[in-house]
């Protein structure tokens, strides 16, 4: 009898997450992205179609120069497409939603003059939050991202990690519906980027938020998301998409399984291949 049970429990656990009910966060709809230099036009991306349904972490791949960050700043509506469209949560793209999207970029884009608490402290100031409530927030996530004893700190006096880090901090007290992250952890040692992937995950799963994470490790790809598309190289098309069915929570054991080296396996074939 209690066999049974915790055999149908596994089973449970193990089940395909349910589908999402209603539309999705984000549509992107034959999107084209040509550059006009002084040289010619330089075109970054070529008719790409995705959906990221609601509450979903979806992974972007592909090599160097293939477009990933035209591509987010596209979605943050900071970039116009040159065809095609973008729709964030049922509103047709044209201009930043910062309530609905916010943005870790590649580089840590910090306010020079703002200590690294008042860096974090910002998007809560902006929404009205009230003073001391905004300053426990940002002393949470400083000490999140383990630099609570920096906090009085201005950017020129932290190392480029540590830039990062902060930058991270801010992304998440901006508390956005969806969460726009450009490799967020690629300037951070391996222990640290392991920790920060977790935290993700943990603020992923208890605030519910839509996740598009652009990283040029493949582990980490496996490791966080519901699903990767690998683009390829410049024009950007999608050539993949790979549904990652690990179950949840995911675990550092999983990273040794046959599953998990499979799924890297068949990433970097299709990157290989483009
Ligand atoms: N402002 C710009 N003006 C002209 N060309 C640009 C501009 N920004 C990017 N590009 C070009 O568009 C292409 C895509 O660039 P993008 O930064 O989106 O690539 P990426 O996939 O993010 O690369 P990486 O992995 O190195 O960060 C590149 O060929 C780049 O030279
Ligand atoms: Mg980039």
């Amino acid at each position: 009898m209690v066999r049974t049970a915790s055999r149908k429990m596994a089973a449970v656990a193990n089940a395909p997450a349910p589908a999402p009910a209603g539309p999705p966060d984000v549509a992107v709809e034959h999107l084209t992205h040509v550059y006009e230099t002084a040289n010619g036009a330089v075109k970054a991306l070529d008719d790409i179609d995705f959906e990221v349904p609601q509450g979903k972490f979806v992974g972007i791949v592909g090599p160097s120069g293939c477009g990933k960050s035209s591509l987010l700043l596209m979605l943050a509506g900071l970039l116009q497409p040159s065809e095609g469209r973008i729709v964030v949560r049922e509103h047709a793209l044209t201009a930043p939603r910062p309530a609905d999207v916010g943005v870790v970029f590649q580089e840590a884009s910090l306010l020079p003059w703002k200590t690294a608490l008042e860096n974090v402290e910002f998007p809560l100031k902006l929404r009205g939050t009230a003073r001391a409530e905004r300053r426990d927030r940002a002393l949470e996530l400083l000490e999140l991202v383990g630099l609570a004893d920096f906090r009085d700190r201005l950017p020129h006096e932290l190392s480029g990690g540590m830039r990062q880090r902060v930058s991270i901090a801010r992304g998440f007290s901006q508390d956005p519906k969806i969460l726009l992250m450009d490799e967020p952890f690629a300037a951070l040692d391996e222990q640290t980027r392991l920790t920060l992937g977790d935290e993700l995950l943990k603020i992923w799963t208890r605030h519910q938020k839509t996740v598009i994470f652009v990283t040029h490790s493949l582990t980490e790809a496996v490791y966080l998301c519901d699903e990767v598309l690998v683009m390829s190289h410049r024009p950007g098309r999608i050539i993949d998409r790979v549904t990652i069915p690990l179950e949840r929570p995911r675990t550092y054991e999983m990273m040794a399984t046959e599953t998990f080296g499979h799924l890297r396996e068949r990433i970097w074939r299709s990157i290989r291949t483009t």
